[in-house]
């Protein structure tokens, strides 16, 4: 039996079978390559859904990482750590707002500004207690908690785990008439994707983002943005609400944010929201931990070059023209779409995505379905443009030799 299949077979066994992963298992990773335990080399097309933006194994962030291992690690926020201020200093000026919260994962942050969000509801803006609502966007993806899955429209996500929270509403995504409709006396945010990742990388239509967020502070509700997977130059800007000039209330970071190396996550914004959080409010063991912080702030030092920023946003455009004009008129091809280096490549859903995901695996090209129909192209920022090429015209031969299956 091969190692892959002992290895599979293992995990299949002892673990939950919570995931549907691509059959092989990797070993190594090195800037824009994976390596499986047969010794096989892929460029990596996913970027582990945005996290691993900076390439595997950065030698600054590995550098960090281990030097900060060996003499600080996780002493909880019982105490202060050396670590933590800078960070947060410099992720605040590089956001240009007043205070940040660390934790570790995606969802526990969003789950945090939704705390945060509530409590200003009841005691600043004065919902009534326990009447605070929360307005989302249908096709949304913040995480997996349930206070999380009481906002998602995605009937798997929500099916068998209820009961569900209270005051969660969704609207349809990119319709600011039906946002307005929403908002009562008792909203106290609005939660937003810039870009939907998980849905499939949807871009919302030009002028929504602004909408919604003129509605929002004309009736005094906070207008947040989750940039988990789409923020920290992923667009091509550092932050992905920059590409409407907007000034969010709340920001959710993640993913890159941690350098791809370790979980660290943030919501970043107005002192005023913040601040409601008092001691024993909310916390987390792992979260701001001094690891976390250093590892963070070389991520954030590198993410923040705008050489880096800017090469993002030119090698998208790149390559959203490649695929637009290589796969004109392909059988399969649904849609094109994304911004800097997030991009999707939606199919005819009788074929999907899987199998064509499958086959590139086969050339040596890794990525992963999204949302069952698109196949999600999300690379190392840093990739080489010979590379990304490569990938793009496996992609186009993969794709062009597809056929709607007839039934
Ligand atoms: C936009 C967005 N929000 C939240 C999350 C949840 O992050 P995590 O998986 O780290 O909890 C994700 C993860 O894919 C995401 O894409």
């Amino acid at each position: 039996m091969s190692k892959t299949r002992q290895l599979i077979d293992l995990e299949l066994d002892k673990g939950a079978h919570n995931y549907h992963p691509i059959e092989l298992v990797l070993t190594r990773s090195k800037g824009s390559f994976l390596w499986d335990v047969e010794g096989r080399r892929y460029i990596d097309m996913m970027g582990a859904y945005s996290t691993a933006s900076l390439g595997h194994c950065h030698p600054e962030i590995i550098k960090t990482l281990t030097r900060q291992a060996k003499k600080l690690d996780v002493t909880s926020r019982a105490f202060y750590n050396d670590q933590l201020p800078p960070w947060l200093d410099l992720l605040t000026s590089l956001a240009g707002m007043d205070k940040a919260l660390p934790m570790n994962s995606g969802a526990e942050a969003v789950e945090s500004a939704l705390k945060l969000a509530r409590k200003w509801g009841e005691t600043v803006k004065g919902i009534p207690k326990d009447r605070c609502e929360i307005i989302g966007c249908e096709g949304n993806f913040h995480g997996r908690t349930l206070g999380l899955i009481s906002l998602s429209t995605e009937p798997q996500y929500r099916r068998n785990f209820g009961p569900l929270l209270p005051g969660m509403k969704t609207v349809p995504y990119g319709d600011a008439k039906a946002l307005a409709k929403a908002i009562t006396p008792r909203t106290a945010a609005f939660i937003v994707e810039p870009i939907q990742g998980e849905a499939g990388i949807r871009v919302p239509p030009p002028g929504f983002l602004a909408k919604a967020q003129a509605l929002c502070r004309q009736h005094n509700v906070l207008f947040i943005v989750d940039e988990i997977q789409c923020g920290l130059a992923r667009s091509g800007r550092l932050f992905c609400y920059q590409h409407d000039n907007l000034t969010p209330d709340l920001v959710i970071l993640g993913k890159a944010l941690g350098g791809g190396v370790y979980p660290v996550s943030a919501v970043v914004g107005r002192g005023d929201v913040i601040g409601v959080f008092r001691p024993g409010d909310h916390g987390s063991t792992f979260g701001g931990n001094a690891i976390a912080a250093a590892v963070s702030m070389t991520a954030l030092q590198l993410l923040s070059d705008p050489k880096l920023i800017e090469r993002a946003d030119r090698l998208g455009q790149w390559a959203l023209a490649y695929l637009r004009k290589h796969l004109a008129g392909a059988e399969v091809v649904r849609d094109i779409r994304g911004k800097g280096l997030l991009i999707g490549v939606e199919v005819a859903p009788e074929i999907g995505a899987r199998p064509l995901v499958e086959e590139l695996k086969i050339h040596g090209i890794l990525t992963k379905d999204s949302h069952d129909v698109v196949i999600r192209l999300a690379p190392p920022l840093n990739i080489k443009k010979k590379h990304l090429r490569q990938a793009l015209e496996a992609v186009t031969k993969v794709v062009q030799k597809a056929r709607v299956p007839v039934s």
